[in-house]
């Protein structure tokens, strides 16, 4: 496995980590705990999870979040200390008026309940999900800050922002003496290209950490939907999952999973180990959250990266910049 710097601190991140969003939402704890040791096990060292993340967010009973970080919790059992621990506060967590958003309010009610769900009493990773348009950022920021100062929390980052969001927020960090973003927690794949405009120039220019997030759309990219088809009962497409469905509704995306095909096949990879590939091949990405549903998929990415010759060649990345810039 290999272990980048996560932007300009010294912490390091294996390349590829491990999401939970399907912990306690799709998969069962059992299934969930197996994929944890196993990701231990292959050298991932990172564990992406949100307060969010449980059925809730299929069903809209808002009393089930957080079940993936209770599972998570009870996983880790004994070796908390050995595994960064990353999870996300701001989306809706309960029904009051004050369950959700970046008030000092609600993060520090959010990272208390985390705690507790997780077993710790501090989060290597706390990120906003993202931008809240209500909060004064300097509120949020000053928050965080004094967490980081209690040693609650150790970094502090963000998701789903614009560079511009970003931007303003180093520059009140700079201003006040807080702790800035260390690093971006964004979508990432060969069909969600967006964050080259405009992140990925900030990034590198500001040594930011970046965690590329659905770096297989989600599942699209390992070629499971058929336009006209009924998905796999066992996907995620045929348990409701709203945000795939907005991304496979995206013209392009069968005609990218047809162009990666053949190139796949060259290779002697799975189309999802090609799409993982071509994320992990971008010098701006840190370590890209991988969201096995399945003991097999995590593999499938284990195997990738410890082959250790998984980077594609400039002439293959600016061939699939002309097959997937439509
Ligand atoms: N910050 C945010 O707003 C945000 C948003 C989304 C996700 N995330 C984080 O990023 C993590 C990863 O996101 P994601 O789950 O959408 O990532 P992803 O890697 O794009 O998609 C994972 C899905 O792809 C399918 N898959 C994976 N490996 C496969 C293989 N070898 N063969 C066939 N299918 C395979 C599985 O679908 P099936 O389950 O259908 O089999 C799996 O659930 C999440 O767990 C979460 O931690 C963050």
């Amino acid at each position: 496995m290999e272990y980048k710097s996560w932007g300009r601190t010294g912490l390091k991140l294996s390349h590829i980590s491990l999401g939970t969003m399907a912990f306690g939402r799709w998969i069962d704890e059992q299934h969930s705990a197996a994929i944890i040791d196993a990701a231990l096990e292959g050298g991932i060292n990172l564990i992406d999870t949100a307060d969010v993340y449980g059925k809730g967010m299929d069903n809209g009973n808002l009393r089930q979040t957080g079940e993936s970080e209770q599972i998570i919790g009870r996983a880790l059992k004994g070796k908390r200390h050995d595994v960064i621990l990353a999870t996300k506060v701001k989306n809706p967590v309960g029904t009051g008026i004050n369950d959700k958003g970046l008030s000092r309010y609600h993060i520090f009610r959010a990272l208390e309940k985390s705690l507790q769900r997780l077993q710790t009493d501090y989060i290597d990773i706390y990120q906003v999900h993202g931008f809240d348009h209500e909060t004064p950022l300097d509120e949020t920021l000053r928050a965080l800050d004094d967490l980081v100062r209690e040693g609650k929390v150790r970094y502090i980052a963000c998701s789903n922002f614009a560079a511009w969001q970003l931007a303003k927020a180093h520059g009140l960090s700079a201003l006040h003496g807080f702790s800035r973003f260390e690093g971006i927690q964004s979508e990432y794949s060969l069909i969600t290209r967006d964050i080259e405009r405009e992140i990925v120039p900030f990034v590198q220019s500001e040594k930011v950490g970046v965690m590329a997030y659905s770096p297989l759309g989600r599942g699209i990219l390992a070629g499971k939907y058929k336009q006209d088809v009924p998905p796999p009962p066992d996907s995620r497409l045929a348990a409701g999952e709203k945000r795939l469905e907005l991304l496979l509704n995206k013209r392009s995306a069968y005609d990218v999973v047809e162009a990666i095909r053949p190139l796949a096949t060259q290779r002697g990879w799975s189309l999802a180990q090609y799409a993982l590939a071509f994320v992990l091949s971008q010098p701006a990405i840190t370590t890209a959250i991988v969201g096995a549903s399945k003991l097999e998929q995590l593999q499938e990415a284990l195997h990738l990266v410890q082959s250790g010759e998984y980077r594609l060649s400039e002439q293959e990345l600016h061939e699939l910049l002309l097959l997937t810039d439509k």
